[in-house]
Formats: C-alpha cells, structure tokens, sequence
C-alpha cells in the first residue's frame, strides 16, 4: 500500500508528520529516503516536536543515532550517512537499539541494509521546489499498512 502527498510548505509537512505521530506505536520502523535536503531530518523534527518535546532536536549526522525517550514512546533516530561500511553498525551494537519497543527513524538506511530489520514504513521524499515536498509513504507490514490506512491523504 503506498499514499502519496504533495506538501507545498514546511507547515504541511508538519500537518503529515504530526498526524502520524498520533498513530504510530511501538515497535515501529520507518526508513527515510530522498537525496541531501529532500527534508528527512525536517519530518522528523516534527514528529518529535508534536509530541511536546520541548528540546533542541539536532541532526544525528555526526553521532549516529539520538535517542528521545518521551512519556508516549522512545524515539531512536539515525542518520547512517557517514557509515563507511555497513559493519559499523554491528560494532556500535546496533542490535541492542531494536530490543525494547521503540520507534526507529532511519535516514539512509541504504548504509546498512544488511544491518537493519524491515521497515513497517518506507517514506521517501523529493525535492519539487523550494517549499514543496513530495512524499510517498509505502507500507512494507501489516503494522506499516495499518499505519497508512489511517493517514488522510491531503
Ligand atoms: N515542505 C517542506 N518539507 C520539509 N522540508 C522543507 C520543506 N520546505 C522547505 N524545507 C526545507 O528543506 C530543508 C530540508 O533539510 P533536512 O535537513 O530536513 O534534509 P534531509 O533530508 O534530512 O537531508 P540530509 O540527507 O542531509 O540529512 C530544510 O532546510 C527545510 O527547512
Ligand atoms: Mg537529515
């Protein structure tokens, strides 16, 4: 199942992201995909914020992987970019992130394919212009299908 949405503003883009974090419960995995720029870490951002984290939300580009542990969910979420080889992921323990019910966000899970489970949700972005997104959001489980069964396509 696949839901496709154009998003002409960033307030938009928190209007999808918002709505999905009133859905989403653990365990849950989504992969993030689109080129430098096409607003993965943007998305995110949202999702947490929605959920009244009031702190600063960074990219995990240079460490990894930050983790939010907020009264609804923990979030784990990864940026894999900088990965050399997908190996690394086992050196950082990367299993031991997928053990207790949480909600991963994955930016370039490409990286380290070998090295993650499968996604619930597959949520790929493009750039259409400057403040426009387009956003296919693929259900890859049953959970995933669910998920994307509830989101109003806009
Ligand atoms: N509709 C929109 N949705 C999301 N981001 C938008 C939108 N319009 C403009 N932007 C801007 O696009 C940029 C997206 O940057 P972001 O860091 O989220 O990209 P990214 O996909 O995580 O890139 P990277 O692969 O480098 O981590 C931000 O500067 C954001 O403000
Ligand atoms: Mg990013």
């Amino acid at each position: 199942m696949e839901k496709i949405f154009q998003l002409n503003s960033e307030q938009a883009t928190e209007v999808l992201a918002k709505q999905l974090a009133q859905l989403v419960f653990q365990p849950c995995i989504i992969f993030l995909q689109g080129d430098l720029g096409a607003g993965k870490t943007t998305f995110v951002r949202y999702f947490i914020k929605s959920l009244n984290f009031q702190g600063f939300i960074k990219s995990p580009t240079y460490t990894l992987v930050e983790t939010y542990e907020l009264s609804q969910m923990t979030i784990y979420h990864y940026d894999l970019y900088r990965l050399k080889t997908a190996a690394e992921l086992e050196l950082i323990g990367i299993r031991d992130y997928f053990i207790k019910p949480a909600v991963h966000f994955i930016e370039w899970p490409e990286k380290g394919l070998q090295f993650l489970p499968n996604p619930d949700i597959i949520i790929q972005l493009a750039w259409l212009a400057d403040h426009s997104r387009k956003i296919v959001m693929t259900a890859n489980s049953a959970l995933g299908t669910v998920l994307l069964t509830k989101i109003a396509e806009k």
